[in-house]
């Protein structure tokens, strides 16, 4: 059986459709710190703290964090692709350029890394 050229254009343009969606997902400008630090301040020191080291059991830190990862989960957690009781609900609260701000203000908290293992 051969495929026609009609579905093999459908899947293309699927494909490319996809792309689109991805692309557009981007915030519409950088990641303002300051901005950032305000939102933490409001919606997430309780359990990242304002040093984005985690003040409850069960929540990751923060600080140092990659930045498009940061991104990368806030905007999962909005979209119902990735879930959590506690962050499920919070993600939903913000745009994303408060995304965007958030993940350059935790990114930008400087870390050092003490002793690692058999070294
Ligand atoms: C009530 C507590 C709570 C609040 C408030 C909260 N978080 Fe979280 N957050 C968590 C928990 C718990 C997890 C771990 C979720 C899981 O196990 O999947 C998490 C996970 C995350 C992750 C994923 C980290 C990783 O390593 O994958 C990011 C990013 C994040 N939170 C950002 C934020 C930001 C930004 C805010 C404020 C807008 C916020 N959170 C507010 C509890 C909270």
């Amino acid at each position: 059986m051969t495929f026609p050229n009609n579905l093999r254009a459908g899947v293309a343009i699927g494909a490319i459709a996809m792309f689109a969606v991805t692309a557009n997902t981007a915030p519409s400008r950088a990641g303002d710190v300051a901005s950032g630090r305000k939102i933490a301040a409001a919606k997430c020191q309780m359990c990242h703290g304002m040093d984005g080291q985690a003040k409850v059991p069960g929540a990751p830190h923060l600080s140092g964090q990659v930045e498009e990862y940061l991104m990368m989960q806030m905007k999962a957690f909005r979209d119902g692709v990735r879930k959590n009781d506690m962050m499920s609900l919070v993600a939903p609260t913000l745009s994303e350029n408060d995304e965007a701000d958030l993940a350059a203000y935790y990114a930008a908290i400087e870390v050092t890394i003490g002793k690692v293992p058999s070294e």
